[in-house]
């Protein structure tokens, strides 16, 4: 079997054969969340690499609607920063396993990257945050992980890093910071909060009963992504902010009774992942403009 830090370490030297000499060496990474492809957009035409998931040992291939699969090198910004795009990822629910959903990050790592920014959709649970709201993740709640899906159990390699990491200074205070100061210099009107995202394995959305218990427990957000590549990220050193987009608030409230005729109907403020995807279009140049002017201060 290949050793997974041999494998990344032979991806990371197959994408940095494909890069010219000014986008050698790129120090921040980012993955794009459902919608916001576009952040790839965002970079200058020339120069700019395009490598299919396909072409990549040990990169599986995507499977969801609106989710290419292909990173993209290119200069982000102002002072022209080398950045690294991942334009779709693994997710848990399609039924890779956890280790595979990790995998780009740690070829990110071997790459040299030093910070990595992480957006996805999610759904609002705390009844502050309205559809279209960015939040900063500054906290997890990792279900999945807490009963066994962990990217991290099994034979810890200490090339990565340690066996026993600590994640309560997971998600980088300064890069938060920087967010806000950038959101407020380019007058960006949407809410911008920072709270804890549940990470639920789906692809089920989650049930009424699902979303207060998540509630109670304290999750601002709940979504299918992101918390595993935060864990390898800090477990391979790198620096991360997340952020989340509430493309639509999820419903707490317990259905009517069936014998109630002036009950709400059931399928107000239903999830659908159209809407996800409406909202992450709209939010994306909001969402552009900050990450772009963030990589000039990283
Ligand atoms: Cl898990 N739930 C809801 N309501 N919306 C989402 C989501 C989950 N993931 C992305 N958007």
């Amino acid at each position: 079997m290949t050793d997974t830090f041999d494998l990344s370490l032979k991806s990371a030297n197959k994408i940095s054969d494909k890069l010219p000499k000014e986008l050698q060496n790129p120090q921040i990474g980012i993955v794009c969340g459902s919608g916001l492809g576009g952040l790839a957009n965002a970079l200058k035409a020339e120069p700019q690499v395009t490598i299919e998931y396909k072409d990549i040992p040990g990169f599986k291939v995507s499977t969801v609607a609106g989710h290419a699969g292909k990173l993209v090198v290119g200069l982000l910004g102002e002072k022209n920063v080398p950045v690294v795009c991942m334009v779709g990822r693994f997710h848990f629910y399609e039924g890779y396993d956890i280790q595979d959903t990790v995998f780009p990050i740690r070829v990110f790592s071997q790459i040299g990257i030093k910070t990595v920014i992480l957006t996805n959709a999610a759904g609002g649970l705390n009844q502050d945050f309205k559809v279209g709201d960015i939040m900063l993740i500054n906290d997890h709640i990792n279900l999945p992980g807490l009963a066994g899906n962990n990217p991290l159990r099994g034979p810890n390699d200490e090339k990565f890093g340690v066996r026993f990491l600590p994640l309560s200074d997971a998600y980088d205070h300064d890069l938060r910071r920087a967010v806000y100061d950038i959101a407020k210099k380019q007058g960006v009107t949407r809410g911008i909060h920072e709270g804890t995202y549940a990470f639920v394995s789906g692809p089920t959305y989650e049930s009424r009963a699902e979303a207060r218990m998540l509630s109670t427990i304290g999750a601002d957000a709940v979504g299918m992504s992101t918390v595993p590549e935060v864990i390898v990220a800090r477990h391979c050193g790198i620096k991360v902010l997340a952020l989340s987009l509430i493309t639509n608030v999820v419903v707490l409230k317990k259905p009517d009774s069936a014998l109630n005729d002036n009950a709400a109907k059931l399928d107000e403020g239903i999830a659908d992942h159209s809407e996800v995807m409406e909202e992450g279009q709209r939010a994306a140049d909001d969402l552009v403009g900050i990450v772009t002017d963030l990589v000039n201060v990283v």
